[in-house]
């Protein structure tokens, strides 16, 4: 089939999007291909072009956030038909292997080769003039057409309006995730959330939904700060280093029981910043991609060790996405869990990096490619 594609042919060089014809490949065993609705612009396809994930490999077909109807069922899949409304699972879910088996699908052996420009079976699924085009997180929803495997794919109601249901492949539970199971959030909490974009929102709203009583939101963007409200925040702060008086007043200088670090590119020199909004025994969660190069975090290891504080990483915020992702449908469809206001602008795919440009500028929550415009 052919069809068009945003592609990266030099990663890592802030050199933008081009939209290219793209050829994509019938589904071979155990895929379909998905028509997509929308896909979301999550900060983590802009590494690419910036190079903070660096990849020695292309081109890279981007996006990994997509919602759609399945159109065609390849051999030997299971559970999945034609008409069915699904969402695209940033990172693939086997079921057997040694992490999904105890419970820790967001760890699947499977995602091990997500970056290595390969579907699942090591080929290559889509081609541009000549050349085998790698698939973002064995996806690329950056095209309206993607041929998914089925373990990358989750059925979801008819009910659910697709545009809103792509940002649940993967900002959305990430955020989440990060506030509910990584940073354990207990009822009457008090939370911080540093850096409020399309991740940090739902943070945000994941604090909100476990019962946290204080969620005091970061971000240096008036504009940010303002939408974390929406979201569930009930103070802000525009940086680190002024959060921590607000933290100090509202717990009496006991400080935060959680804090979610999702900005658009972490920085590992404030970790020890970050460290300070945390109060004894309390959890810092750190969601966000630094730059692979850095390696030279900064944290005093004494008062880390004595005041029994945790350093906690988190990969799609420590969620089971098979599970998850239908329990976030149903928030939304409670009215609990709020997907449509974190779309502030559609675009075009012809339009990719004017989004992209709006989100370096502090513009948007969420930037969606639309489909249907
Ligand atoms: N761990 C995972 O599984 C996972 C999954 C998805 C995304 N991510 C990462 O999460 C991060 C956030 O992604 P996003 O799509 O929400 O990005 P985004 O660009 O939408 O949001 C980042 C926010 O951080 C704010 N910010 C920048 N500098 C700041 C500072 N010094 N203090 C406070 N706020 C600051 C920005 O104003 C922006 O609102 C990215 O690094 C992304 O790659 C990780
Ligand atoms: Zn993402
Ligand atoms: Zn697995």
């Amino acid at each position: 089939m052919k069809t068009k594609g945003a592609l990266l042919w030099e990663p890592g060089t802030n050199s933008g999007w081009q939209i290219d014809d793209i050829e994509i490949d019938p589904p071979k065993d155990g895929e379909v291909v998905v028509r997509l609705a929308a896909s979301g612009m999550c900060h983590s396809d802009q590494h690419l072009d910036t190079g903070d994930i660096p990849l020695d490999w292309a081109p890279i077909l981007g996006g990994h956030e997509g919602a759609g109807v399945i159109e065609e069922v390849g051999p030997n899949v299971d559970g999945l038909a034609v008409g069915d409304h699904v969402v695209l699972q940033f990172l693939p879910t086997c079921g057997s292997c040694w992490f999904c088996v105890r419970g820790q699908t967001n760890l699947c052996d499977m995602t091990a080769n997500v970056l290595s420009g390969f579907a699942p079976d090591g080929t290559h699924r889509v081609h541009s003039k000549g050349h085998g085009v790698g698939c973002y997180s064995y996806l690329g929803t950056f095209s309206e057409y993607v041929v998914a495997h089925q373990r990358s794919v989750i059925k979801i109601g008819k009910d659910i309006p697709l545009d809103v249901a792509a940002l649940a492949g993967c900002g959305v539970p990430t955020g989440y995730g990060s506030a509910v199971y990584a940073a354990e959030t207990e009822i009457g909490d008090t939370c911080v959330v540093i850096g409020c974009g399309g991740v940090g929102s739902n943070a945000i709203q994941g604090f909100r939904i476990a019962g946290a009583e204080n969620i005091i939101a970061v971000d240096p963007v008036p504009f940010k700060q303002d939408s974390a409200k929406k979201f569930g925040a009930t103070l802000t702060s525009p940086s680190i280093e002024e959060a921590y008086d607000l933290v100090y007043n509202e717990t009496h200088g006991r400080m935060a029981d959680r804090v979610v670090v999702t900005m658009g590119v972490g920085d590992a020199q404030k970790l020890e910043a970050m460290m300070s909004l945390v109060r004894k025994g309390g959890t810092l969660v750190f969601t966000n991609v630094v730059t692979m190069n850095q390696i030279d975090a900064k944290i005093a290891l004494y008062m880390f060790s004595m005041s029994g504080k945790r350093l906690q990483g988190t990969l799609y915020g420590s969620c089971n996405p098979r599970n998850d992702i239908p329990k976030l449908m149903n928030l939304y469809r409670r009215g609990e869990l709020l997907l449509d206001e974190l779309i502030t602008t559609r675009y075009k795919l012809d339009d990719i990096n004017t989004g992209w440009k709006d989100l370096e500028d502090g513009k948007i929550i969420r930037g969606l490619i639309d489909y249907s415009l």
